[in-house]
């Protein structure tokens, strides 16, 4: 008994979470709420595969709420893996698999939202957005973009300041997001897609390809499972007694 409410309660308290998150699972930091991103006539779903030609130019990026800004966009490879990175294997900041590490795509700073909430105003590119593009011996890479606040005055942490963030840097590996998040705030919503350079196999082609299944993410969605888990957790408890 005590095997099966324990069982009932882990599935309970796991199930929300993937159901729920706009970031992948397991990946820090993590949010809710889900960033709108469209490269040109696709609208990103999360989790959802594409090929480099489709994501060559910097997305259109909005968000539902209204905002007071300045915010910030910041989009970042998670699956650099070291013979990509060809630098040293030790004292990286971690990605999304064991021994990988990041890579910054797209740093876009000074960002206000205009009516219609496409995020943009008069940014600065920081960092100017790099096509994805991995290698085609890699499995797919996974890619994060976050919204994050800019507080009044923002500089980069320590950590990931004074960087050469031109384009074809190698500086733009092993970025913190975690320093970014301490200095920025959490962040305010995220999405996140893959990319592969090796021939899309038929049953791999969009959002319905094997490991993580997309999230739907929801407000509805997000409310009936928490409905779900206070329904679970009250049998549980019930059955404990
Ligand atoms: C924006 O809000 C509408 C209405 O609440 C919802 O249906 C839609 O999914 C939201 N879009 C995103 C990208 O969150
Ligand atoms: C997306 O639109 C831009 C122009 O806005 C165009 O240059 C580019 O080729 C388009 N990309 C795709 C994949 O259709
Ligand atoms: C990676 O970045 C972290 C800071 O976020 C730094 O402590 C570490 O030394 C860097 N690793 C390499 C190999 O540069
Ligand atoms: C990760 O890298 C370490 C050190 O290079 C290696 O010993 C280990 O086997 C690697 N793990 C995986 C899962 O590739
Ligand atoms: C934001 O814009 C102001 C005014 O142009 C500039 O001084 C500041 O450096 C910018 N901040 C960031 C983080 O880009
Ligand atoms: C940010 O963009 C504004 C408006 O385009 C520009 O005046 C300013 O110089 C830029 N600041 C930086 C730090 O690039
Ligand atoms: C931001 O920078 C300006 C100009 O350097 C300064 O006057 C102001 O006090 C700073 N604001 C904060 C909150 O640090
Ligand atoms: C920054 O990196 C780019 C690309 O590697 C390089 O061309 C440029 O010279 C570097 N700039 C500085 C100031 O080091
Ligand atoms: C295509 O299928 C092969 C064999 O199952 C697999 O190794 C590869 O990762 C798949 N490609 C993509 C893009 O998922
Ligand atoms: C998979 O997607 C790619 C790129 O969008 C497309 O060229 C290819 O025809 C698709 N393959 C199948 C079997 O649908």
């Amino acid at each position: 008994m005590k095997t099966r409410i324990f069982h009932l309660l882990t599935v309970a308290l796991a199930l929300p979470l993937q159901v729920w998150a706009e970031t992948p699972p397991n990946f820090q930091p993590s949010t809710d709420n889900r960033l709108a991103v469209a490269y040109n006539s696709t609208t990103v779903t999360p989790n959802q595969l594409f090929q480099p030609a489709a994501i060559a130019n910097a997305p259109t990026v909005s968000y539902n709420r209204t905002l007071q800004g300045p915010y910030m966009i910041a989009m970042f490879d998670l699956s650099i893996t070291y013979a990509d990175f060809a630098g040293p294997t030790t004292d990286l900041v971690p990605g999304l698999g064991t021994n990988t590490t990041t890579y910054l795509h797209w740093l876009r700073t000074n960002v206000t939202q205009t009516p219609g909430a496409v995020l943009g105003g008069s940014a600065n590119d920081t960092a100017a957005y790099v096509s994805p593009a991995p290698p085609a011996t890699d499995a797919p890479h996974t890619y994060i973009l976050y919204l994050f606040p800019q507080p009044t005055n923002f500089t980069l942490p320590a950590v990931d300041a004074g960087r050469n963030l031109s384009a074809g840097s190698m500086n733009r590996y092993n970025f913190s997001i975690q320093a970014l998040a301490d200095a920025a705030g959490q962040p305010v919503a995220a999405n996140y897609f893959r990319a592969t350079s090796m021939p899309t196999n038929s049953t791999t082609n969009g959002t319905t390809s094997p490991g993580v299944q997309p999230s739907t993410g929801s407000a509805a969605s997000f409310k009936s499972s928490v409905w779900f888990t206070t329904v679970a957790v009250a049998v549980g408890i019930v059955m404990a007694m």
